[in-house]
Parts: structure tokens; sequence; C-alpha cells
């Protein structure tokens, strides 16, 4: 058979990249894919990025079904338009994907349906929102309502802070409609997580855990970014959080979202925080996997991923199962100079083999900003490569990791040197 995959970054190097694993495809596209999809065998890029556009490409390859990475186009509603042309998609409709689309809407359906969260109000009006910090005091949390890029989050440790970032969004407009309104919520303490699931409408079938790293520099400091690494599983989801997180958040949402008329398919990923008590809130959802939560999650996956989307496109989840490498894997990613206010663009990237993710046994490059410019790999984006490799441990997996960066080389290279140090803190402590 022959798959389709939306998106260009390294969520959708991996996500392509194990789909062509299984033996009964033939071909993944991916629209409009980079330097390493163009290069990855059993891959194609299609430069299409035209909702309607790939409709009709994947009517005339006549694509068994098709996968959506980022948010924009399930935002715009590509899996509404896929269906009504009776074209197989996994993805929320635009209607479900608001839970990642509008804060605003997710934080009222999780008050409405009791799903643990920060407690939150919402606004429109500039002087409504400072009275708001003013009477909560700091810190506090401010948040755009809309799609912004990653950039759309404030954490204010001052009350100054969370004014100006009131100001940002709602009096100067900078993050225009998606900062017509914002949410304000209080500021939550403990570990973050990363919960994905695949849904059908109804059954759920949970991924293996995963924790992101967003700041960009070692030791969580520095500006937020797409996001710096990322490793799976995470010692911060027990079996015992496993199972409060489906019970709590994960099944609450999908029965809640059926029972509005809106019912989920396609990943959902709940983003967490996991207080001290045990105590688990839902700090997001957004309606697609992480980047680059994607790429050491699918190194682990034995299972054929085809099998488990079609039995969600099916409504059968309820009789899939997925099979874990019960390793670690660790994900570095190595980006841009100037990145993420500025990254440069266009150098030359070397050390990497011809054709193909694999890099050396248990370790895999997935690309995000590169282009092939003839046989050149050249930069073409801020997150550029993920070296994500499978170790016993986290220090295991993070040796294999590093010493594949360090033989890669482009000018302004940068990447963070502790990914997965606080899960391998974590196991530390309680061996
Ligand atoms: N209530 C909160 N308390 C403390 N920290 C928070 C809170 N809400 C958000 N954060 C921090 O800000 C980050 C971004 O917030 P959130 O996940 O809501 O934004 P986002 O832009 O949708 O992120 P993503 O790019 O992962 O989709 C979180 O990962 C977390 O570190
Ligand atoms: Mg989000």
């Amino acid at each position: 058979m022959k798959l389709l995959v939306v998106g260009a970054g390294g969520r959708e190097h991996a996500l392509a990249w194990k789909l062509s694993r299984s033996p009964r495809v033939r071909r993944v596209y991916v629209a409009p894919g980079n330097g390493g999809t163009a290069r990855e065998p059993g891959l194609a890029n299609v430069p299409i990025t035209d909702i309607d556009a790939l409709g009709d490409f994947a009517a005339r390859e006549g694509i068994a079904f098709t996968v959506v990475g980022p948010e924009a186009p399930l935002a715009a509603g590509i899996v509404d338009r896929f269906r009504a042309r009776g074209l197989r998609i996994f993805g929320p409709t635009q209607r479900a994907a608001q839970l990642e689309a509008s804060k605003h809407f997710a934080k009222s359906f999780m008050q409405r349906h009791g799903i643990p969260t920060a407690a939150s109000e919402t606004f429109s009006e500039p002087a409504a929102a400072h009275a708001c910090v003013d009477r909560r005091g700091a810190p506090i949390v401010v948040k755009a309502d809309g799609l912004a890029a990653g950039k759309g989050v404030v954490v204010a440790t001052s009350l100054a802070q969370a004014h100006e970032a009131i100001d940002t969004m709602l009096t100067a407009n900078r993050l225009g409609e998606a900062g017509a309104r914002v949410v304000i919520e209080d500021f939550l303490q403990g570990e973050e997580a990363s919960f994905i699931v695949l849904v059908d409408g109804h059954h759920v079938l949970a991924l293996a855990s995963s924790q992101d790293h967003k700041r960009l520099l070692d030791a969580d400091r520095g500006p937020n970014t797409g996001g710096m690494g990322a490793v799976s599983p995470t010692p911060a989801v027990t079996s015992e959080i496993h199972a409060r997180v489906l019970r709590e958040i994960v099944r609450p949402t999908v029965d809640g979202m059926a029972a509005d008329g809106t019912p989920y398919t396609g990943f959902l990923y709940a983003g967490l925080m996991i207080e001290p008590g045990g105590a688990v809130r839902t700090l997001e959802f957004n309606c697609r996997m992480g980047d680059p939560e994607t790429q050491p999650i699918l190194v682990r996956m034995k299972s054929d991923l085809v099998d488990v989307i079609e039995h969600a496109l099916d409504g059968t989840l309820d009789r899939a199962s997925i099979d874990w490498d019960r390793r670690t894997a660790v994900g570095v990613v190595l980006a841009a100079g100037g990145y993420p206010d500025a990254p440069r663009k266009g150098d030359e990237i070397t050390g990497l083999p011809r054709a193909g993710a694999a890099f050396g046994d248990d370790c895999w490059v997935f690309h995000a900003g590169t282009v092939l410019e003839r046989e050149r790999l050249v930069t073409a984006g801020g997150r550029v490569l993920c070296v994500t490799a499978l170790g016993e441990s986290t220090q295991a997996a993070q040796g294999r990791a590093y010493r594949a960066a360090e033989s890669i080389r482009f000018a302004g290279m940068q990447y963070r040197s502790d990914i997965g140090a606080r899960a391998a803190s974590a196991a530390a402590t309680r061996d």
C-alpha cells in the first residue's frame, strides 16, 4: 500500500520512516517533507501543501490512508475535507482540534467535564486581564488563546512580566488573532511529562511516556523553543501515574468530546504536570504527536504502526496493542545558530550517511530543517536534526546519541548536553 504523511519536520521524518518499515507498505509520500525524507529509502517527497491539492494527490495515487503531523492543517480542517471525499485520514476534525487550537476551548471543556487543570479565567479586554493579574498575584501564567507556534505562553514570575504579556497580546496585538484572547491561569509546580494516546472516537491506546526539554540551554535555562530534545520513557510516569492519567484525564476527555458531539479521533497529547504529592493536572492538549517526543517514542515501538493506525481508523483500537523496546531512547536536537529567534540557514551539513536515518547500531538521525540541494544537505530551519539513540540505561542512550552528534557538523550548530539528565538522575535515586 501507499501512504501519505503531511508535514516537514523531524516528527514527520520519524513517522514516515516507521510506517515505511511495515512489510505491507510500498511507499510513504511526505508532503512537503525535508532533506532527510528526500533521501530515505521507501519515502518520496511531494511538493504540495494546499489541502485540496493534497486530497487530489491522495485520490489520484490511491493512498490507503494519510497521517497528519502538525497542528496547522488539522486546525484548518484537513480531516473534514479528506473525509468529505471518502479519503481515509488519521487526525481530529477541525472542531475536535480546538482542544489545541483554542486554549479557552480546552479550559472550559476541562472545567465542564471535571478534568484536573490549573484554575483559569479568559479575557479579551486588557483592563479586566490586568485586574485579574493584580488580584491573583505572581507567579502566574498568561497564554494566548490561539496557535502561536510555541511563542504564546508567558510564565510570569513577577506582576510586571504578567502585565507586559497582556500588553503584548491584547493591546499591541503582537500575536495577531491568536492573542486576541488570553487565558490567565495559576502557576503549577512539579515534573512535566508528555502523555500521548491514539483515539478512535471511543477507545484509547496509550503510547510510551516521554519528556520534552523546551528550554534552549542546559539545566532548563534560556528561552523556550519548539523542543531541544526528548527521552522515552520518563520515570516520572510510574505505572500508578499512568493509570491515573488514563482515568482522570484521557478517559473523561474522550468521553466528554463524544458527549459534546465532537468525537475525538487521532493522536491526543496531554501535557502533564505531575505534582509532588502525585496528583496530575493537564497543562495543555495538543491534537497531534509531539516534536521531538515522536522520535524517541517511535524508535522504541516494535509493533507495526500501520496495523495500529488501521485499528484506529476502523474504530477497533480496543483490539490493538503495542510492544515496546524496554530500553530508553534519547533524542537530541541539533539546532541552527541563532535559534530560536533568528536561525541561520544555508549552511552545509557534513558527517551524515548518504541515505536513510540509520546511523550505526541503535542510532538514527531524523531531519527537520534540512533541504537537499543537488547532492548537498543544507540547513533550512531552526531545528535541523534530531539524533535519536537507544540504550540499556539513559546514560547509555545519551552516550550513543552524543557520540553521533559530535560527528555531525554545520556552521553555528548548537545543542543541549543534558537531554535525559533528569530521567537519569530519577532512575539513580530509585535504584
Ligand atoms: N499553569 C502552568 N504552570 C506552570 N508552568 C506552565 C503552566 N502552563 C504552562 N506552563 C509552562 O509553559 C510551557 C508551555 O505551555 P503550553 O504547553 O500550554 O504551551 P504551548 O505553546 O501550547 O506548548 P507546545 O508548544 O508544547 O504545544 C509548558 O510546557 C510549561 O513548561
Ligand atoms: Mg500546545
